[in-house]
């Protein structure tokens, strides 16, 4: 299997707490698991700091951030460099919109930054099955509920899974509803079926996603990510 994602003695403290220490461990081709841990232990840290490097914005953001070690990608190339180049889909635990823009130009824009064309036929059928065809091209500025801004990102990371090997996604299921999160989690299943490949890391908290595998937990006592079976209450059938 391809490593796609080196840690290599990475180490994460803020001004008072040390948050991840000396991990090294790898993310390979084809993986798909669930990124767990209590709340603040650093989860969403980490996927940003994959999805977009160790940026000057998240050293404001986070008070006394320190950040050593590497995360090399496939080519060696280190992503904690925010210039390295990645192609990664990222989910984030808050979205934020051009909240002048519409749901078609934001996947328009998302599309773009990958570098594809909007598959204007796979933004109907994401619609459809979201229920959000009647906001295709209404502004998003006071337009959506929290559930609704949610659904938007989702299916605008999913349409650029095409130049996409790596999904990272942060809590996706926060305000869906029940009827959503299963389809979220259909639409998951049908792309992994299309692109067998595809790499998913997903931070969350529920228990009934079944495209995923196993989850991963940092142990504070011995200083290393552990590997743990994920069990899928299949709640959703
Ligand atoms: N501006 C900030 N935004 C978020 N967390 C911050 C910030 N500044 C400091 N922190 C601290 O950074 C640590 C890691 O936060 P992070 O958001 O990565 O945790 P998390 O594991 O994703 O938590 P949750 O499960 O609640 O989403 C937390 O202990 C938090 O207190
Ligand atoms: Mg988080």
């Amino acid at each position: 299997m391809k490593k796609l994602i080196e840690f290599k003695n990475v180490h994460i403290s803020l001004e008072n707490e040390i948050l991840f220490e000396d991990i090294s461990f790898s993310i390979y081709e084809g993986e798909r698991f669930m990124l767990t841990g209590k709340n603040g232990s650093g989860k969403s840290l980490l996927l940003e700091l994959i999805a977009l490097g160790y940026t000057n914005d998240l050293k404001s953001r986070y008070k006394g951030l320190v950040v050593t070690g590497h995360i090399y990608d496939e080519n060696g190339q280190d992503l904690l460099d925010p210039k390295t180049e990645r192609s990664i889909s990222y989910v984030t635990q808050t979205e934020d919109f051009y909240r002048n823009s519409t749901l078609y130009k934001e996947a328009e824009i998302a599309c773009h930054g990958s570098g594809q064309p909007l598959n204007e036929d796979k933004l109907d059928q994401l619609l459809e099955a979201f229920e959000l065809t009647r906001k295709k091209h209404q502004k998003l500025k006071n337009n959506l509920s929290l559930g609704e801004g949610k659904l938007v990102h989702l299916l605008t990371r999913i349409l650029q899974l095409g130049s996409s090997k790596i999904l990272l996604l942060d809590e996706p299921l926060n305000h869906l509803s029940f009827r959503n999160s299963k389809v979220f989690n259909e639409i998951m299943l049908q792309e992994i079926v299309n692109n067998p490949t595809l790499t998913i890391v997903m931070v969350s908290h529920c228990r009934a996603i079944s495209f995923v595998n196993k989850s991963m937990e940092y142990n504070y006592k011995i200083g290393c990510m552990e590997e743990r079976e994920y069990k899928s209450y299949d709640c959703f059938e």
